[in-house]
């Protein structure tokens, strides 16, 4: 069976006083994460040894990074690698999120760089892919995923693919409030895994979780993740308030 997974993205929030007392908040919360689900915090990198710490000896948390660079090593100043993340025991790491494609210019190649070094760190890839409001009033967002998972990741061996997570975050949908309709997410993400079968399978294909992100919230999380191709969420805004977050593992399968 796949994972179910809560991913919390916190992007660039908070002082590290709040992250502190955020991680603090989150683990008094009543929440229960059952042997296949995970939840999984996306934090800030300098924010990495603290919540490492904080979250330690807890069973299927992980802390992740929000990016990496495609080299393990080297003159790339400001850059952090996947192999250096990997030192510090973290092996989820989040790839290709809109604001990165969008502020940062990476490219469908260059994330499969990075996903590739994700790889070879023997961590995880949460890779992201979505559409923008223009792609999908004009009803080609199938087409349009595709091509952002073509380009990145069908390099990748049938064993590769099974060790990568992928978000599919509708562009319209981040923190604009404007959620997917269930039914929409549903359609999409069977779409997405229907991309992978006939490439690798339906086998390997059904071992992928693919989660989704766009204003998720605890009000509709358990209706989102109750779809039968929807295997958790990426959150950004609702993950940095405790109870909202803890009500959005509790909603997992
Ligand atoms: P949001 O962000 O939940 O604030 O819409 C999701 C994301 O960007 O991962």
């Amino acid at each position: 069976m796949r994972k179910q997974i809560a991913a919390a993205n916190w992007k660039m929030n908070l002082s590290i006083s709040e992250a502190e007392t955020l991680l603090d908040q989150l683990m008094a919360t009543d929440h229960h994460i059952a042997a296949n689900q995970e939840a999984i915090y996306a934090v800030p990198a300098i924010y990495i040894p603290l919540a490492t710490q904080k979250l330690a000896g807890r069973q299927n948390i992980y802390v992740a990074a929000q990016n990496c660079h495609s080299k393990s090593s080297g003159a790339y100043t400001g850059e952090i690698s996947a192999t250096m993340y990997a030192s510090l025991g973290v092996k989820h790491i989040v790839l290709g999120h809109s604001e990165r494609r969008e502020y940062f210019n990476e490219s469908d190649a260059f994330l499969a760089e990075k996903t590739d070094a994700v790889l070879a760190a023997a961590s995880t890839p949460i890779f992201c892919c979505g559409e923008p409001l223009a792609i999908r009033e004009a009803g080609n967002q199938n087409s349009y995923v595709e091509t952002q998972l073509k380009n990145s990741l069908f390099h990748l061996t049938a064993e590769q693919i099974t060790k990568v997570v992928i978000a599919y975050e509708p562009i319209w949908a981040i923190g604009t409030g404007k959620t997917a309709s269930s039914e929409q997410a549903q359609e999409i993400h069977a779409y997405i895994r229907s991309v992978f079968a006939t490439k690798y399978g339906q086998a390997i294909a059904d071992q992928i979780s693919i989660l989704y992100g766009g204003s998720v919230k605890a009000a509709n999380a358990k209706e989102i993740f109750s779809q039968p191709d929807v295997d958790g969420g990426l959150v950004g805004g609702a993950s940095l308030i405790a109870t909202e977050f803890a009500a959005i593992i509790n909603a997992l399968k």
